[in-house]
């Protein structure tokens, strides 16, 4: 799918992977509509000024049921082409030491609101026979390493969630895209080392977030289904799929309780 004028939504814009792909929406020319949690004119003025001939933001808190309704309400004459479920939290640490309210968050922000933001805008995509829907997943979704339990199984959904909207929208001109988002230098991988680090050597490999968004304009453009991580990463993801037991050797060496 082409970008240029399109409508496109994008949420978690204001900063990380959102920010990176907002930037690449704007150089392509696409009608820009933000969820963020607080206005932001000097990101509007930004991304005006890069190419985008609108940007529209709204303003919504995604760990909140109530919130994404609102949202939903606002954007029902919208005729948006592509949605970007990107926003995200981490949770992580031993599973006894992470708390039940952080884990509701997440899983209302990574899991919940995408389901619910995917489940209101769909039917007018379905109706107009265009559309793409594409959601932030994770490596974690198929990696699954210790203390990482909590993030990882909101990931392992997103991804299951998307595979089958994947198979319901055939032949309706609506697609999906999954990414398998590996380290990427925002502040979420930084959090990594910190909630992870006390127990887990944890891999230090990023890129930063304008270079995912190319390498996620091009998925985009030639309507791939998956976006898969290249390099270590993929040598990582391949042993866990194909060769379990070297994967879980290899984690155990690097995991201390
Ligand atoms: N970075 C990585 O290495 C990596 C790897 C795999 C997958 N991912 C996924 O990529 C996505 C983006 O991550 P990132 O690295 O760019 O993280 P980030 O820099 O921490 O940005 C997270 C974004 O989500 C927004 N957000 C969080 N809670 C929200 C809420 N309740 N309501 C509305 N917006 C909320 C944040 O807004 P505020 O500024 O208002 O908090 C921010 O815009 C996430 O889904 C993450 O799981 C990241």
């Amino acid at each position: 799918m082409e970008i240029k004028n399109r409508h496109v939504l994008i949420t978690g814009a204001n900063r990380g992977i959102g920010h990176g792909i907002a930037k690449m929406c704007a150089q392509q020319g696409a009608k820009l509509h933000l969820v963020l949690r607080h206005p932001d004119d000097a990101l509007k003025a930004q991304l005006i000024t890069l190419g985008a001939p609108a940007v529209l933001v709204y303003t919504a808190d995604l760990s909140q049921r109530e919130s994404v309704a609102q949202l939903l309400t606002q954007l029902d004459k919208i005729p948006l082409d592509i949605l970007i479920n990107n926003a995200g939290l981490l949770t992580g640490g031993l599973i006894e030491g992470q708390p039940v309210a952080d884990i509701y968050a997440m899983f209302q922000v990574n899991l919940l609101s995408l389901i619910q933001l995917t489940r209101g805008i769909l039917p007018g995509m379905v109706e107009r026979k265009c559309g793409k829907i594409i959601n932030n997943a994770s490596v974690s979704a198929v990696m699954h390493l210790p203390c990482a339990s909590t993030y990882a199984a909101s990931k392992a959904a997103v991804m299951a969630f998307t595979n089958c909207i994947e198979a319901e929208l055939k032949e309706t001109g609506v697609s999906t895209l999954c990414l398998i988002t590996p380290g990427i230098k925002t502040r979420m991988f930084d959090e990594i080392a910190v909630k992870y680090g006390k127990n887990l050597d944890v891999p230090q490999d990023s890129i930063g977030p304008d270079e995912y968004a190319q390498r996620i304009r091009k998925a985009i453009e030639d309507d791939e289904s998956y976006l898969l991580p290249t390099g270590a990463t993929a040598v990582g993801l391949a042993v866990s799929r194909y060769l379990p037991a070297l994967f879980r050797w290899g984690v155990g060496r690097r995991f201390h309780r």
